[in-house]
């Protein structure tokens, strides 16, 4: 780190960096801008998992997405260890792939203990791919297809039914397969009635949502599962949404979902495990405020444990299911600058070669996000500025007014808390092939995605009859 005095790091991307006084391995990742190992080098270069990160791109170009492998790993010990400290009872931390589907990052996330949350087929069969054990696999989703169902029963994961439909059909394919001798491991999940503040489309847990049960259909559905011995339900279900800060909606959570399962009790259903979601937010600017992992681990098994007391049963076992707050801070998109456009008394656009295909969080959510630039870190910020995606459409903005300092073509814009929700929502939009993902840690680099080449780009198209252009 350079020595530069404070009011100095204030007005360049150094403000963004953990101060080098705190021990990295007790902060909590998703209240960091940057990941946890960032630092900048005598070239005032940023360095993220001790690789830099003008150098990485010059070797696996750009766009690229840059995943710190300390930081993901400290978020998924940080849950693991805090549930081990708060709950006396059994607990497991499944991570929502949702968030980043890919091999590598739900091998990490296996190898640290977790188990894996999936919503579709094609999520299901990364977690198997990676060699995630299909006893640690819990499959959601309001409109699983027949095939995905067959497909989660032959492997033997957990499936969270979400409605009747789903409910009789698997009583239907139960019935074809006699070998289900202990039944189909599944868990309901229900739609609680807690408001929560965040983007409306990201909330879930309000009544108005099209997923899980309706709270006063649940005693209808205990009775149908308890007169079904091919279902074996094992847990209850609940998730009111994403980017949280409060935390009281998963304290009021813990309580609703003791109630439901003593109403399951009433039917005998066999209920060890509960499920209270995920949703802890993370920081996308300085002013964003979440809890830490442990904080939000601690009022949750605080809530649970309360609620059992009261109404006098033993602890179940608790699951939570993260997604944002284990991948959002580890990752950070690096795009080269290119061209800008003044519009005098109005704005500077800057345009960067990537987008709303490789992010496409700005133009649906309105979210906002902060960057510094890797090759000129203590530079002040003196310019205010648009930065612009390569997209076809006017809407392709990744960030309104971004500090940044005077750079020039060919410099590297870096947009940090990039790994949620970027890669797994990424497109190829206008044809632009999706970056490569390389995973830092320790001075070394590894490739987890290739870039997307051209001819990925048409692999699926077909030429009709007669149309194939004539090749010498
Ligand atoms: N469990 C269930 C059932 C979920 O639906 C979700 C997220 C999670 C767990 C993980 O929530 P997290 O810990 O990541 O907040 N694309 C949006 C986010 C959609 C979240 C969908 N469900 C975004 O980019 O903000």
């Amino acid at each position: 780190m350079l020595s530069t005095p404070p009011s100095a790091v204030q007005n360049s991307g150094l403000q963004y960096l953990t101060s080098s006084t705190t021990s990295q391995a007790g902060l909590s990742p998703n209240q960091q801008l940057l990941p946890l190992t960032a630092t900048v080098n005598s070239n005032d270069c940023l360095e993220i998992g001790g690789c830099d990160l003008t150098k990485l791109v010059e070797q696996f170009g750009s766009p690229l997405y840059i995943l710190d492998e300390v930081t993901l790993r400290t978020a998924c010990r940080q849950y693991r260890e805090a549930l081990a400290r708060y709950y006396q009872g059994e607990s497991l931390v499944l991570y929502a792939s949702k968030a980043w589907s890919c091999l590598a990052v739900c091998a990490i996330a296996s190898s640290e203990g977790l188990g894996i949350d999936v919503v579709s087929g094609g999520e299901l069969y990364t977690a198997l791919e990676a060699g995630v054990d299909a006893n640690q696999i819990y499959f959601h989703g309001n409109n699983k297809s027949t095939d995905e169902l067959e497909l989660a029963l032959k492997c033997g994961c957990t499936i969270v039914v979400d409605n009747w439909l789903e409910l009789r059909t698997l009583v239907a394919l139960g019935a074809q397969q006699q070998s289900q001798n202990q039944g189909i491991r599944i868990m309901i999940r229900l739609t609680p009635g807690i408001e929560c503040h965040t983007h409306e489309y990201i909330r879930t847990g309000h009544l108005d949502s099209k997923f899980g049960f309706d709270p006063h259909e649940l005693e209808e559905v205990f009775a149908f599962i308890s007169q079904n011995q091919t279902l074996n339900c094992i847990g209850l279900h609940a998730h009111i949404g994403s980017q949280i800060f409060e935390i009281q909606p998963h304290k009021d959570l813990a309580a609703v979902l003791v109630d439901c399962l003593i109403k399951a009790h009433r039917y005998d259903l066999p209920i060890q495990e509960l499920n209270v979601g995920g949703g802890l937010g993370i920081c996308y600017t300085q002013s964003d405020d979440p809890p830490s992992i442990e904080a939000w681990v601690q009022n949750v098994c605080q809530a649970m444990v309360d609620a059992c007391k009261q109404q006098q049963i033993p602890l179940p076992k608790l699951l939570c299911e993260p997604g944002r707050s284990l991948v959002g801070s580890a990752c950070v998109t690096a795009y080269t600058i290119g061209s800008s456009k003044v519009i005098p008394q109005m704005r500077t656009y800057l345009a960067v070669d990537g987008g709303m295909s490789d992010n496409p969080r700005p133009i649906t959510y309105q979210s906002v996000y902060r960057a510094v630039v890797a090759n000129r870190m203590s530079a002040p910020l003196t310019e205010t500025l648009t930065i612009a995606g390569k997209h076809c459409e006017s809407g392709d903005i990744l960030l309104q007014q971004a500090q940044l300092p005077k750079t020039e073509p060919g410099d590297i814009l870096v947009v940090m808390s990039t790994g949620a929700y970027n890669y797994s929502m990424a497109s190829n939009y206008n044809r632009l092939p999706r970056p490569a993902t390389v995973l830092v840690n320790e001075g070394e680099v590894q490739m987890i995605a290739r870039r997307e080449t051209y001819q990925d780009l048409i692999r699926l198209d077909i030429l009709p009859t007669g149309l194939a252009p004539a090749r010498d």
